[in-house]
């Protein structure tokens, strides 16, 4: 495991768009495990700004979202596919048709999950997976529980969790309940896998999933049991 520790959040999004993009220029057509929240938003800038001069190719690229609100269609402004073509998909030359986010209004959830799973497995996993934490540990949305869950399935999400989200939200009220996320499976066989963590907030829980047991209930500490994880933090 890498930590590398960086002053701001300007530097955090240039490493971690670094780390992407030598990725893809090693590999044109990698997959790309991609995230949401507030964290990545500088990385995808970043990379929307080396694609603009030229210096990254996203033509081969496919990517697949590690979740999405449940009841939630890609049109909501609150989707995270929505989120994805504002931030990063309408400004980079990715086919669209190869940019895979959960569909939240899909009237067979358990069956959605199954399907993701499997046209995953089908492009033989995800090359580097890019994931930000929550402040109770959860990556993707695998909130903290009593096991890891495996495979793509619907969460319930927490009180704190719904809270957090909330900010992006017009009232608390309006954060969806449930959501559906990539489960540890998926995560744990990407071959690289990139958590970014920014700010004196998210310090506690980086120390307690990577210095402190392997539990389902801080869901990030099972990445210590990964062979290939960076983690950069920055404590501004
Ligand atoms: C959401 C997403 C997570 C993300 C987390 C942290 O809950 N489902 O994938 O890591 O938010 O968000 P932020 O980066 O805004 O702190």
């Amino acid at each position: 495991m890498k930590f590398i520790k960086v002053e701001n959040y300007n530097k955090l999004s240039r490493q971690a768009a670094n780390i992407i993009s030598a990725q893809i220029i090693m590999k044109p057509n990698s997959v790309l495990g991609l995230a949401t929240g507030s964290s990545p938003i500088g990385t995808y800038k970043q990379l929307i700004k080396w694609y603009n001069k030229g210096d990254v190719d996203f033509s081969e690229v496919t990517s697949v979202n590690l979740d999405e609100y449940v009841g939630l269609d890609g049109n909501n402004n609150q989707s995270y596919r929505y989120f994805m073509d504002t931030y990063f998909f309408n400004h980079i030359n990715i086919k669209k048709e190869n940019t895979y986010v959960p569909n939240g209004k899909s009237e067979d959830l358990a069956k959605e999950g199954e399907e993701y799973d499997a046209r995953l497995k089908s492009f033989g996993g995800i090359d580097l997976q890019l994931l930000g934490i929550g402040l109770d540990g959860h990556i993707g949305f695998n909130e903290p529980d009593k096991c890891f869950e495996k495979s793509t399935h619907i969460v319930n999400l927490h009180s704190s969790t719904i809270e957090a989200n909330s900010r992006f939200f017009d009232s608390i009220e309006d954060v969806p309940k449930q959501a559906i996320t990539m489960g540890m499976v998926s995560i744990m066989q990407a071959k690289k896998i990139l958590l970014i963590a920014n700010g004196k907030a998210k310090e506690e829980i980086l120390k307690k999933a990577f210095s402190g047991p392997i539990t389902p209930e801080i869901p990030a500490s099972i990445l210590q049991l990964h062979p290939d994880v960076t983690v950069i933090y920055s404590e501004e």
